[in-house]
């Protein structure tokens, strides 16, 4: 399918227009001569809400959906640092509709900084109503629970699955990789690859889905933030067909789905070495701020991978940035160990 017909298929769906044009598209000169392979951002990072993330691009499509049903009230779930659930009640906050948010301890801590601060602090000043749950473990029907009793107290709740990731959703990332596209086309980089972290899935699904039609030269990398390669290939895959499916186009032939999970241990929510140097190496080099859940762990994986020679081709590697800094100031002790 060309390029052409992908973008009209995706202009077929409603959508708030929440991000006012691409974001930007940065060389990391400094961190780049560091490795000695030209290194570039996609600042998904700085989108235009509540301290930005890569969950406005979903929510353009999730939201627009919400408003059609009517509904009154945003429903959704994630870890008590959950950047998805801190966009999402940005976005009713703005939109004017409440939000209710069952959240969970993934690391079990009893941390001030981790209960209080970061984006569990932000959930209060939007006014999120938090529902503190044991675990997510089936969290799709304990979200299709508070939406009955919702219902039953009268009001119109629209149910967003964790992260955001369903095939709705996931065409925000699908727009995303057209975007990169064509920015990489007009400042003339040829990708080896591109790397980002890879959760509920959505971000790598929608993207892999676009660049395997518009960059098919470009590997993509998903650095896994909470299970095994084999387990979230599945997910990713799942979420490649269900929004081909939405789309009405095939899966293309030779979408592979690349992944690396040799960064995300002790296990999701918990930072670890590798990550938290990361996090001080952007910080120091280019004035770049990565978190502790996501972004540290997956540049964690594109610095080895640069080091060991684990991406294929000589051209320049994009790290999608898809924000979470919010979540440093829970993380503080992590943060300063050096
Ligand atoms: C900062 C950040 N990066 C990456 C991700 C992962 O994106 P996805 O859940 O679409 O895999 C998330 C998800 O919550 C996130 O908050």
């Amino acid at each position: 399918m060309s390029i052409k017909r992908l973008s009209s298929r995706l202009d077929g769906f409603a959508r708030l227009s929440l991000l006012d044009g691409p974001t930007p598209l940065q060389h990391l000169p400094r961190l780049s001569d560091r490795l000695g392979r030209a290194v570039y951002v996609k600042r998904d990072d700085v989108t235009p809400l509540a301290m930005g993330g890569n969950k406005l691009r979903k929510l353009e499509y999730l939201a627009a959906d919400a408003l059609r049903e009517k509904a009154d009230v945003l429903v959704t779930a994630g870890a008590i640092q959950s950047n998805h659930v801190r966009q999402t009640a940005a976005l009713a906050a703005q939109l004017g509709l409440g939000c209710v948010a069952l959240l969970e301890n993934p690391i079990g801590t009893s941390r001030d900084d981790y209960l209080r601060s970061g984006n569990r602090l932000l959930l209060d000043l939007f006014a999120a109503q938090v529902m503190n749950v044991g675990s997510l473990e089936d969290a799709d029907r304990q979200l299709d629970d508070v939406a009955q009793q919702l219902r039953e107290q009268g009001r119109r709740p629209y149910v967003i699955p964790v992260g955001g990731s369903n095939a709705l959703g996931a065409l925000g990332y699908v727009r995303a990789g057209m975007e990169i596209a064509q920015q990489a086309r007009a400042n003339d980089l040829a990708f080896s690859a591109v790397v980002l972290p890879s959760g509920s899935a959505g971000t790598h699904a929608g993207l892999a889905l676009a660049l395997a039609h518009a960059l098919p030269a470009t590997s993509i990398i998903g650095v896994t933030v909470s299970r095994s390669a084999d387990a979230q290939r599945a997910n990713v895959q799942r979420l490649v067909e269900a929004t081909s499916a939405l789309l009405g186009i095939e899966v293309p032939a030779d979408l592979r789905i690349e992944l690396w999970d040799e960064y995300f241990a002790p296990r999701y929510g918990e930072a670890n070495a590798a990550g938290t140097n990361a996090i001080r190496l952007l910080a120091q080099t280019e004035g770049l701020l990565l978190d502790p859940v996501y972004t540290g762990k997956a540049m964690a994986g594109l610095l080895d991978g640069i080091q060991r020679d684990r991406i294929d081709g000589e051209g320049p590697v994009l790290f999608l940035h898809t924000g979470g800094a919010p979540a440093l100031f829970a993380y503080q002790d992590a943060c300063r160990t050096q």
